[in-house]
């Protein structure tokens, strides 16, 4: 399995993760469940009109962790936006619930990727590793 993809398993494994945005000086972390592997890239999705995207386009930097099984994850980088329709229709196939409230046309469905990142398993039995992707 590519290093990417057994990311994008143990956040959907998961089920749901914690995302860590910048707020000028204000740290600010959500509930976000949306994964997807698409390209080689793992992307998350989110709505154009939310706070955490605003927050993202002013700055990119992001963290998420997520916990599964006495192991947790934590992805830190930069969330890029990328309004790639097969991205978009990608994650509603993914995750079909999401159709009720986004479809790719709408203007607000937002696909981000993550560049330069840096994805650390770890646990208490065992040494982290780091995956860079
Ligand atoms: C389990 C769970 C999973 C969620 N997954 C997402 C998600 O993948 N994308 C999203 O935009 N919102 C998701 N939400 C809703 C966001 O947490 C919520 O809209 C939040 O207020 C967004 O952050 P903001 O208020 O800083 O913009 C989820 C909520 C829960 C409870």
């Amino acid at each position: 399995m590519e290093n990417v993809e057994k990311v994008c398993q143990f956040l959907t494994e998961a089920g749901v993760y914690y995302l860590a945005t910048v707020d000028g000086d204000q740290p600010r972390v959500r509930p976000f469940g949306t994964a997807l592997l698409y390209g080689g890239k793992l992307y998350i999705q989110t709505g154009k009109v939310k706070d955490v995207s605003k927050q993202l386009a002013a700055n990119a930097k992001a963290e998420i962790c997520a916990f599964k099984d006495g192991k947790w994850l934590r992805v830190a980088g930069e969330l890029v936006n990328d309004d790639d329709r097969g991205a978009k229709v990608a994650m509603l196939e993914k995750m079909p619930s999401l159709k009720a409230m986004y479809s790719p046309d709408d203007g607000n469905m937002q696909m981000l990727y993550f560049r330069n990142a840096a994805a650390t398993f770890s646990s208490f039995t065992e040494a982290p590793e780091t995956i860079c992707f």
